[in-house]
């Protein structure tokens, strides 16, 4: 199936590694032209190269902070000038998890830094590219929560926080729908990363095992026999991003190989 998304303008954040590179990867493979950030530049640079080369699409590497309302403007508008315009706003940019603690022991500056960080990052993003997208007249805004959100044991920040980018997507998709843009948000359960195998290979180094021996074990403690990948990530957000996609508008879509016990109806 063409999933038609050859030519269409996409912006994802936090993209130099993890999932919002592997979304980005998958975009333009699928003829996206990207623009990504990240706050450190030499990685971004990096990624970028490699992501143009193996795709032959554009991909445009922007410095910025989705802590900073100036930063997300700057690189909204320079990655509508750079592509011509805007139409798919993937919002990923976060500290996988906040910061950690209970509700004994986290501290309410760090749990406003990460709201400020995710929820107000993601609005922030979104209403710096509302015009390209209205301009565009069709649009897809994905915004990437976390299973923290649904289940977050005894911690604060990290499911407040995506709780909160899932009832903003609703809202966001509620205002958006009738210009043509669908929102949707998605929850990853566990995902494997690049920070994944950079804690493999430190665990197997004190365990004395191989970095490929703990991905078996890993994959064999879930159902499906095989953990979440940021590329299986990019696959699925980009199918979302699809023109045929149409009809899902305000959901929240888990992406947990179906560890979780419970169900969501
Ligand atoms: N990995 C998981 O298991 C998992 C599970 C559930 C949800 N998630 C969610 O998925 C998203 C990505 O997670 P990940 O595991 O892919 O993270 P990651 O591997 O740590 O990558 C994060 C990316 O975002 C950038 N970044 C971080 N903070 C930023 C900021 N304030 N402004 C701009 N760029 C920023 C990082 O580059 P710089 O450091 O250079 O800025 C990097 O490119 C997060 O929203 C996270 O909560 C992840």
């Amino acid at each position: 199936m063409d999933l038609q998304l050859t030519g269409k303008k996409a912006i994802v954040t936090g993209s130099s590694r993890g999932i919002g590179r592997a979304i980005a990867r998958q975009l333009a493979l699928e003829g996206c032209d990207v623009a990504i950030c990240a706050r450190t530049a030499g990685p971004l640079q990096q990624a970028a190269a490699e992501l143009a080369t193996e795709s032959g699409r554009k991909v445009v590497p922007i410095v910025c902070d989705t802590l900073n309302a100036d930063s997300i403007k700057h690189f909204v508008a320079t990655a509508a000038q750079e592509l011509g315009g805007i139409n798919i706003v993937i919002n990923n940019a976060a500290r996988v998890g906040g910061t950690p603690g209970t509700i004994e022991t986290v501290s309410d500056a760090d749990v406003l830094r990460d709201f400020e960080e995710k929820v107000v990052g993601y609005l922030r993003t979104v209403q710096a590219a509302i015009p390209y997208l209205k301009q565009a007249g069709w649009g897809r805004v994905i915004n990437i929560s976390g299973g923290a959100g649904r289940a977050p044991g005894t911690g604060v920040s990290g499911g407040i926080r995506n709780i909160g980018t899932v009832n903003l997507t609703k809202s966001m998709a509620n205002t958006l729908g009738p210009y043509g843009i669908n929102v949707n948000a998605i929850y990853p359960g566990q995902t494997i990363t690049e920070a994944t195998f950079e804690r493999y290979a430190e665990q197997a180094q004190r365990e004395g095992t191989t970095v490929e021996a703990l991905h078996q074990a890993a994959d064999a403690r879930t159902v499906l026999k095989h953990v979440v990948t940021a590329a299986d990530i990019g696959c699925f957000v980009a199918m979302l991003c699809s023109p045929l996609s149409i009809g899902v508008h305000g959901e929240a879509i888990g992406i947990d190989g179906g560890n979780r016990a419970d169900m969501h109806y």
